[in-house]
């Protein structure tokens, strides 16, 4: 009876680490249940030998992978290439947490423009981005095969600014308030 509860943000603490090949197991249980037409293995380790020009992390909650984000760098430009989130950890900021520090390294790189696609229902996938900074540029018509979906091209314009580095720093100090415990390994 002494036990003390765990306030919830507290559960849900991570990890970051960079995505290995032994992640890949659970990240594509979480890929096959999120999205209609799932990466491959193969695709995923042909993004993860590209080290030079790829990033991809995981975010473990007590040594499981429960999500995940890659992104691409080209010069000056970097793009988020998938970002997904287990459903039943989801509306943990765990995204946010992805995405923040995809976009950290994404600055340290000098990248001043960063873009992503995301399907045009996808309003969740959305308003993370907006809380980003990302703005609807574009649609992609049918960019989704499966489900003839159209693409909003999303994006950041200015991540080498002041204001956007404001932005940054304002969505990691809400993170830390809630998620003191959560580390980072690269
Ligand atoms: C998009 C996704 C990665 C977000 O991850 P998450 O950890 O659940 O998101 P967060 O908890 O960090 O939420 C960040 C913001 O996104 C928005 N959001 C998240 N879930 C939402 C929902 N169900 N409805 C509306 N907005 C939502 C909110 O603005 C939220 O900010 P808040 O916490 O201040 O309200 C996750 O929903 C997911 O994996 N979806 C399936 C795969 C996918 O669609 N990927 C994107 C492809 S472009």
């Amino acid at each position: 009876m002494s036990a003390v509860a765990k306030k919830p943000e507290e559960a849900f603490s991570i990890e970051l680490t960079r995505m290995r090949r032994r992640h890949l197991r659970k990240v594509l249980a979480i890929e096959a249940r999120v999205y209609p037409r799932p990466w491959s293995a193969s695709l995923f380790l042909s993004e993860l030998a590209q080290r030079n020009s790829r990033s991809y992390l995981v975010a473990r909650h007590a040594g499981e992978v429960v999500g995940y984000a890659g992104m691409m760098f080209t010069r000056r430009e970097a793009h988020v290439t998938n970002i997904a989130v287990g459903p039943e950890h989801q509306g943990h900021k765990i995204g946010t947490r992805l995405l923040l520090a995809l976009i950290t390294e994404a600055i340290a790189r000098a990248s001043d423009t960063i873009s992503l696609e995301v399907r045009v229902t996808n309003d969740a996938a959305q308003n993370m981005y907006e809380k980003f900074g990302f703005s609807i540029e574009g649609v992609r018509k049918g960019y989704y095969v499966e489900t003839n979906e159209d693409a909003y091209v999303m994006v950041v314009g200015d991540a080498m600014s002041t204001d956007y580095r404001l932005r940054l720093q304002s969505i990691r100090n809400d993170v830390i308030r809630s998620y003191p415990n959560d580390t980072t390994e690269s």
